[in-house]
């Protein structure tokens, strides 16, 4: 696990990692001064910085790409190096992903992608899935109201309609200056001639197997001999490769038109799904404007609804503004309360107000208002946990939290933060027959009954209700810190409803505390939405006195079974101009750059 990062300070950890060209000097110091060696070694941890356990961050001068696969990233960096832009790359890295990580990377799915062009002019693409027009509110739920399990989340009815594609070919027609052939080329050769599964690939598919065994067009894909495939065998896709030509060819009617549309169609009849032709031919990615905020000077950008993330990341932010963060110390009992309580706070909000902003009216500008943060700062309580009133979903068991961010930066300037999902790893586990690729099951996003959780244990109300064609409500934060009117931080990741947070406390880190980029990723990172009422921790990160601390303030703590979050993140250092990479080290995530 991540998160054996030592403070920044004096710690005896850290003095452990003189280095020996720092110990000859030690030593021919004392010979010639003869000093005490008490005194000496005072002398010695007062001129050694601190260091943390964590590798150094990816240098790079002109471009960067950090993914969470390794063919990806690459996939990215080859089209900057052609002279393609931001946009380009991460066209190709999304694509790229759907084929070397198809647990999460996807066409089958959707997301956002926030852009900042180097003239400082910036946008988001929403191309979050849709639910199908045959879509009923109580679509998920029995005669008593209860929900049905797994009804939304196995199978494609619990498919929203895909808008991966729309969203990745408007930037390419928006922003981009390569052609559908060159950013779909990687992909297209990765489906063709194969790639070799790694051990993430074979975790995966032997750990989904039993639900993808469901469908036989999934068995027939993700199998070889009967067997899921292992670590280094060559997993060709040839049905994806066919889908992805058609896109390359035709575009948004490759995939939303014509046989791919018509196999997505076949699919729903054959499995019990309710997406039509019509749906299909009547998707668009939207452009929206991004939210806007500061913390402590810088600017920060991030996802607009019906994404909640930045709108709950800049409500938090906003909250912890007014805290003396830094003074207080990461990891610090108080720190991990402050924190704990603006994230419950926002995240109460995000329950009640955030839905799809062409259904429903969202207090947008008054919750990541400075004005409304302060009103909020104050309902914390001094070394006391608030609860969380009425929680009706303790002891739920974690489910996997499944999506994939990349950020990237250009030799121009512009930047570009991306997520992606089709909600849980493979989705609804169906693969479309004969187009190879499976569906989301993001429908499972929406609220079927207030307050009953969903796969992440997140709770809504009114706002996040099926209705047909609306979007769903999602926790991706794809976001781009700008200082000096130059990108500073480009972050996001995975993890269903703890991508925020763990976004907020990279930033934190940075900005707070003063890690590097990569220690303010490894660092170890908790997380609290509000309901269920419980801060939960990584495993050897909070030291015992600041649990102890912790629950003498009312808090309830749990060690987390999976990472809160895996981020892939950005900077540019303002004193060099240099872009330093930092994948998360709770997945096999890649940074390149040149
Ligand atoms: N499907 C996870 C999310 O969008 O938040």
């Amino acid at each position: 696990m991540a998160g054996a990062v030592f403070r920044t300070g004096f710690s005896v950890a850290s003095n452990q990692l003189i280095s020996e060209p720092q110990m000859m000097i030690k030593l021919s110091f004392r010979v010639q001064l003869n000093l005490p060696s008490w005194l000496l070694l005072s002398l010695l941890l007062l001129a050694v910085p601190a260091q943390s356990a964590s590798r150094k961050p990816v240098r790079a001068k002109h471009a960067m790409v950090v993914s969470a696969e390794s063919l990806a990233t690459f996939a990215g960096l080859d089209i900057l190096r052609s002279g393609g832009n931001a946009i380009d790359a991460a066209v190709a890295v999304g694509f790229t992903l759907a084929v070397t990580y198809p647990e999460a990377g996807n066409i089958g799915g959707g997301g956002f992608m926030l852009i900042r062009l180097a003239d400082g002019q910036s946008t988001m693409i929403d191309f979050r899935e849709k639910a199908p027009m045959a879509a009923t509110r109580d679509m998920y739920v029995d005669s008593s109201g209860n929900v049905i399990p797994e009804k939304s989340v196995l199978g494609p009815l619990a498919s929203g309609v895909p808008g991966a594609v729309a969203g990745l070919l408007m930037a390419l027609e928006e922003y981009g200056t390569k052609s559908r052939a060159e950013v779909l080329e990687r992909a297209i050769a990765y489906a063709e001639h194969g790639i070799a599964v790694d051990l993430r690939l074979e975790e995966s598919l032997v750990g989904y197997m039993s639900d993808l065994e469901k469908f036989p067009s999934s068995t027939r894909v993700f199998t070889k001999n009967g067997e899921p495939y292992k670590e280094g065998d060559i997993f060709k896709q040839p049905d994806l490769a066919k889908t992805l030509r058609a896109i390359a060819k035709d575009g948004h009617d490759g995939f939303y038109e014509g046989e791919v549309a018509d196999r997505i169609v076949e699919e729903m009849k054959r499995s019990g799904g309710i997406i039509t032709y019509d749906d299909l031919e009547s998707y668009e990615a939207v452009e929206r404007t991004p939210v806007f905020g500061s913390y402590r000077g810088f600017e920060i950008l991030s996802s607009s609804p019906p994404s909640a993330g930045g709108t709950v990341l800049l409500e938090m932010l906003n909250i912890l503004e007014g805290v003396d963060m830094k003074g207080k110390g990461a990891h610090s009992s108080a720190a991990v309360h402050a924190f704990a309580a603006a994230a419950q706070q926002a995240y109460a909000d995000r329950a009640l107000y955030i839905g799809d902003p062409d259904f429903v009216e969202i207090p947008q500008q008054q919750l990541i208002s400075k004005e409304y943060a302060a009103q909020r700062r104050k309902t914390i309580q001094e070394n006391k946990a608030t609860p969380s009133t009425d929680a009706p979903n303790a002891g739920k068991e974690e489910g996997s939290h499944e999506t994939t961010h990349f950020s990237i930066i250009d030799q121009f300037g512009n930047a570009v933060s991306t997520t992606v999902t089709i909600n849980s790893l493979y989705g609804c586990k169906t693969v479309v027959d004969g187009a190879g690729f499976v569906l989301n099951n993001e429908m499972d996003d929406f609220v079927s009954k207030p307050m009953n959780p969903d796969s992440y244990e997140l709770v809504g109300f009114e706002a996040n209700a099926i209705e047909p064609e609306k979007r769903m409500v999602s926790s991706m934060t794809p976001t781009i810190v700008v200082k000096d009117n130059l990108p500073y931080l480009i972050v996001g990741g995975r993890g269903g409803s703890r991508i925020t947070t763990a976004v907020a406390q990279v930033i934190l880190n940075v900005i707070d505390f003063g890690m590097n980029v990569q220690e303010a990723v490894d660092f170890g990172r908790v997380h609290h939405q509000w309901r269920p009422d419980k801060i939960l921790y990584e495993p050897f990160t909070l030291p015992q006195d600041v649990l102890v601390n912790l629950r003498a303030m009312g808090y309830t703590l749990e060690p987390t079974s999976i990472a809160n979050g895996r981020v892939e993140v950005i900077l540019r250092e303002p004193s060099t101009g240099f872009l330093l990479g930092a994948p998360d080290p709770r997945e096999e995530g890649v940074a390149a750059g040149f």
